[in-house]
């Protein structure tokens, strides 16, 4: 097949803007996801009047008119006002680049074990809160076939997830109002990030899985130990929160520990909320703990 005919149904008509069509042009990332978006714009639906979405030039648009604009980057802003997050562009991409040190990797592999026992083909999965998208970049790698979303309210987070070479389709938006349609999706991946379990269970299928990770007692335990001089934590409520909405049906502890270089320990540092008001030490602890639950659950 010459490249004409292998680009033209990957550009196709919908969503170009018309320019620098030549034959030799590589895809843009804009065209990639464009393709991405149009072949899977049935599980979307417009965050102001939740009715469906038709692809049009430069973006996609509901029945009643509402236009959302593809960027240039290749995600989709679908956020209705101002997104209100502290999450900074410099946290994001320490976070990125803690994931390129393998810190998350046995977090990935479990969660990627769930979904394969959980049988479910070519499934939809959305990582609602997915900030810079490594988590859901790597995910991504095991599961053949899946069609990801990753969903999170700060640009500056989709605009780093967006460069991450996956074919994802990246949106910035809330999860409180998830711009996906009723009974749409097989997976919700919920990773270090807040819930909406209203918003989980009207996206999910009758027999779709959410997948919550939420820290451990002693997730970061060498952090809260420098800042608070006290190194657990709780999250009995948060489990509890999730139990009233959803049924547990596994419920994984994962402890494991990284060493840590004066690189890494930066990277830590920088990667996490618990630092926004106070700065723990510059000499690293020799090792750091990674103590996450994961759970599986489903509607009642
Ligand atoms: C601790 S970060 C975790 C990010 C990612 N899951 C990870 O593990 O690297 C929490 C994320 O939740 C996002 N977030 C907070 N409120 C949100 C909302 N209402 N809708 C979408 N994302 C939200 C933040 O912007 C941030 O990226
Ligand atoms: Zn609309």
């Amino acid at each position: 097949m010459d490249i004409k005919s292998k680009l033209a149904p990957l550009v196709g008509e919908l969503f170009t803007n018309g320019k620098g069509s030549g034959m030799s042009r590589a895809v843009s990332k804009k065209e990639r996801a464009a393709r991405e978006f149009r072949e899977n714009l049935q599980v979307y639906q417009c965050p102001i009047c939740s009715s469906a979405f038709l692809a049009k030039e430069g973006g996609i648009q509901c029945g009643s008119g509402h236009f959302f604009n593809l960027a240039r980057k290749g995600y989709l802003n679908l956020l209705m006002g101002a997104p209100s997050t502290h999450y900074s562009k410099d946290l994001f991409s320490a976070r990125k680049n803690a994931f390129a040190h393998g810190i998350y990797d046995p977090l990935v592999d479990q969660v990627a074990a769930l979904v394969e026992a959980s049988g479910l083909q070519r499934p939809y999965g959305v990582d609602a809160g997915c900030g810079e998208g490594s988590f859901l970049a790597r995910i991504q790698r095991h599961l053949a076939g899946a069609r990801l979303i990753g969903i999170d309210i700060s640009r500056d987070g989709i605009q780093l997830a967006s460069t991450h070479e996956q074919p994802i389709m990246w949106c910035v938006a809330d999860l409180a109002e998830l711009p996906l349609a009723a009974g749409s999706m097989d997976i919700v991946f919920n990773i270090l990030s807040p819930a909406n379990y209203d918003e989980f269970r009207r996206v999910l299928k009758p027999d779709g899985i959410l997948i919550k990770v939420l820290p451990g007692e002693e997730y970061l335990r060498e952090i809260r130990l420098q800042l608070e001089g006290i190194h657990s934590y709780s999250n009995q409520e948060v489990v509890a929160k999730l139990r009233e909405n959803l049924e547990i049906q596994r419920h994984v502890h994962l402890r494991y520990q990284v060493p840590l270089s004066m690189e890494l320990w930066q990277l830590v540092i920088e990667m996490t909320p618990l630092t926004w008001h106070r700065q723990p030490g510059a000499v690293p602890p020799s090792d750091l703990t990674l103590d996450l639950e994961l759970i599986e659950a489903r509607c009642v």
